[in-house]
C-alpha cells in the first residue's frame, strides 16, 4: 500500500546534491544585489493593471491599506521562503520544499498550485500586455477591435455601441513567441534585465512626482467604499460593479482587494531562491527580503494614491473609461499636457510585461521539470531538446494551455485564480518551516527565520493566517474554479501521479543540473 504521505529524505537530496557536484554555488550576492533581484521580479501587471481592479471592485482608494495587508503576509511567508531556501540549496521551490517536510501529497498540491501561480501568472500578464498594446496602436491612429482582443466573457459599450469579445490574440501572440523563444534556448541577457529593472522603477517614480500635482482629494472621500455605494453603469445603463457582499466594500473590501493586488508581490519569494548564492545569508536574506518588499510596499501604496487620486476609482470599474491600461487612461484623461508621458509608460510597460511572461514561463516548465523527474507528471515534461538543451515539449504543452487561458479568460479572472494559487503555496510553505523546526530540529539552517520556535511559532502562524485570509477575501467566482481545479489535480494525482511516483517505487531521483538550475536562473538574470 502507497504511502501518498512519503517525505524524500532531505539527508539524501542534499547528499545527491554535493556529491554531484553541482551542490555548491558561488556565495557572491550582497543585501543590495538581493534586493534589486527582488525589486525586479515583483514590478508587473499587478501594479500597473491590478491596483486599478483592487480600487474599482473592492477598495476604493483603500486599495493603498489592501498593498500594507498583503505585503504583511508576504513578509511573514517570505521569512519561512527563506529558512527553507538556504536549507534545501537544490531548486528553491515550494515543490521541493513540501516534498522533504510534508510528504509527496502536500507536494503534489503545491505543484497543482504553482500551475496557477506561473501559467494563469503569464496569462495575466499576457491579457495585460493585450490591453496596453492597443493603447499604444491608439496613438498611431489604429487600433485591433474589440472582439479580436477580448475574452468571450467580456463586453464593453463604445461611442453606444455593445462591444462584445470573442479571442483575445494579441496575448495569445505574446505567449506564442515567447514560448519559442523559450524553446531556442535563448537566455535574456543581464544587462537586458537591468534596464528593464531600471525602467520600471522609472516609470513608478516619474508616475508618482507628476501625478502628485494632478490630485483631485475629492477622488479620495470617502476613502473606503461605503456599504451603500451606487453600483457602476456602463454608457448603456447596465450594471457593470456591484458593491454589496462582505469583500467588496470596507474593512472587508480591503481585504478583498490584498488578494487581488498580492499579484503585484509575487516575485519577491524569488530572491529566496538565491539563498544559497548569499554572501552572508543569516544577515543578508532578511534585509533582500524585507529590503525589496518594504521599497515595493512604499512604491506600491504611493503609487495606488496618486492612481485613485488622479482617477476616480468609479471610473476604473468601467471597461470603456479606465477599466482597461489604467495608467494610460489615468494620464491620458486626467493630466493634460502628459500625453507623452501615457505614450512613455506604454512602451516601458509592454518591455516590462515581456520580461515577467519570460520568467514565469521559464518557472513552471522547470516545476514541470520536477515533477516530471519525480514521476509525478509525465516523462514527456523532462525530456530535453536534443539541440536546444531546454525542456521543449514542456515548453509546447504550456504554449498551448497558456495560450488558450490568455486568448479566452478575462485578465481579472486569471489574475485572481494565480493570486489563490500562490497565497495557497505560501501557506503550505509557512506550516512547512513550523513542521519541519518540530521533525528535524537538528538540520542545519543557514537561515532560521526569527520567532520560529516549535513552541511559538509566531512567523509561520502569521504566514499562515494572512495567507489564508486573503484567500479567503478572493471573489466567490474565483474560489468556486479554484476549487475545482485542486479537485482535479486530485484526481490527476491518485490516477497517474501516485502511481507512477519514483519515490513510490523506491527509484532514488537524482537532482540533474538542470533541475538544480531550475529556479536559480531566471531569477539570477534579473540582476
Ligand atoms: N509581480 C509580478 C507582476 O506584478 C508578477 O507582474
Amino acid at each position: 500500500m502507497a504511502n501518498i504521505f512519503a517525505k524524500k529524505p532531505l539527508a539524501q537530496l542534499l547528499g545527491e546534491a554535493n556529491s554531484s557536484g553541482h551542490g555548491t554555488l558561488k556565495r557572491t550576492l550582497g543585501a543590495l544585489n538581493l534586493m534589486a533581484l527582488g525589486i525586479g521580479a515583483i514590478i508587473g501587471a499587478g501594479l500597473f493593471v491590478r491596483t486599478a481592479a483592487a480600487a474599482a471592485q473592492t477598495s476604493g482608494p483603500g486599495v493603498t491599506l489592501a498593498f500594507v495587508v498583503a505585503a504583511i503576509g508576504c513578509a511573514f511567508a517570505g521569512l519561512c521562503y527563506a529558512e527553507f531556501a538556504a536549507m534545501i540549496p537544490i531548486a528553491g521551490s515550494a515543490y521541493t520544499y513540501a516534498y522533504t517536510t510534508m510528504g509527496e501529497f502536500v507536494a503534489w498540491v503545491i505543484g497543482w498550485a504553482l500551475i496557477m501561480e506561473y501559467a494563469l501568472g503569464a496569462a495575466t500578464v499576457a491579457i495585460a500586455w493585450s490591453e496596453y498594446l492597443n493603447k499604444l496602436l491608439e496613438v498611431f491612429g489604429t487600433s485591433i477591435p474589440y472582439s479580436l482582443s477580448h475574452s468571450p466573457f467580456e463586453s464593453s459599450v463604445v461611442d453606444g455601441i455593445t462591444q462584445q469579445g470573442f479571442i483575445n490574440l494579441p496575448a495569445l501572440l505574446i505567449i506564442v513567441v515567447l514560448s519559442l523563444l523559450l524553446i531556442k534556448g535563448t537566455q535574456e541577457s543581464a544587462i537586458f534585465n537591468a534596464v528593464i529593472v531600471v525602467v520600471k522603477v522609472a516609470i513608478v517614480l516619474i508616475f508618482i512626482a507628476v501625478g502628485w500635482q494632478f490630485i483631485n482629494h475629492a477622488n479620495h472621500t470617502p476613502y473606503l467604499i461605503p456599504d451603500n455605494a451606487e453600483p457602476v453603469k456602463n454608457a448603456a445603463g447596465a450594471i457593470v460593479r456591484e458593491y454589496t457582499g462582505w469583500n467588496k466594500h470596507g474593512w472587508g473590501g480591503i481585504l478583498g482587494g490584498a488578494g487581488i493586488v498580492f499579484f503585484a508581490f509575487i516575485g519577491f519569494d524569488a530572491v529566496s531562491t538565491a539563498a544559497q548564492e548569499a554572501k552572508n545569508p543569516k544577515r543578508d536574506m532578511p534585509i533582500g527580503i524585507l529590503g525589496s518588499l518594504a521599497i515595493c510596499t512604499v512604491l506600491y501604496i504611493l503609487f495606488g494614491h496618486v492612481l485613485t487620486g488622479v482617477a476616480n476609482w468609479r471610473e476604473f470599474a468601467d471597461p470603456a473609461l479606465g477599466g482597461e491600461a489604467s495608467v494610460t487612461y489615468a494620464i491620458a484623461a486626467h493630466m493634460p499636457g502628459y500625453e507623452w508621458l501615457a505614450t512613455a509608460v506604454t512602451v516601458a510597460i509592454l518591455a516590462g510585461f515581456s520580461s515577467v511572461i519570460l520568467v514565469m514561463l521559464m518557472g513552471q516548465s522547470r516545476v514541470f521539470f520536477s515533477m516530471a523527474n519525480d514521476g509525478l507528471m509525465p516523462k514527456a515534461f523532462s525530456e530535453l531538446h536534443p539541440k536546444f538543451r531546454t525542456p521543449y515539449k514542456s515548453n509546447l504543452a504550456l504554449l498551448v494551455f497558456v495560450g488558450l487561458f490568455a486568448a479566452f479568460v478575462p485578465g481579472s479572472l486569471a489574475g485572481d485564480l494565480t493570486s489563490f494559487g500562490t497565497l495557497l503555496a505560501f501557506v503550505l510553505v509557512s506550516a512547512g518551516v513550523w513542521i519541519m523546526r518540530k521533525s528535524d530540529p537538528a538540520q542545519h539552517r543557514p537561515f532560521r527565520a526569527p520567532l520560529s520556535s516549535p513552541s511559538f511559532p509566531f512567523v509561520p502562524l502569521m504566514g499562515m493566517l494572512v495567507c489564508t485570509a486573503m484567500i479567503v477575501g478572493l471573489d466567490a467566482d474565483t474560489l468556486k474554479l479554484a476549487v475545482i481545479w485542486m479537485l482535479l489535480g486530485f484526481v490527476v494525482y491518485f490516477v497517474y501521479g501516485k502511481r507512477n511516483s519514483k519515490l513510490q517505487q523506491g527509484i532514488v531521483v537524482i537532482p540533474t543540473e538542470m533541475e538544480e538550475q531550475a529556479f536559480i536562473e531566471p531569477d539570477k538574470d534579473n540582476l
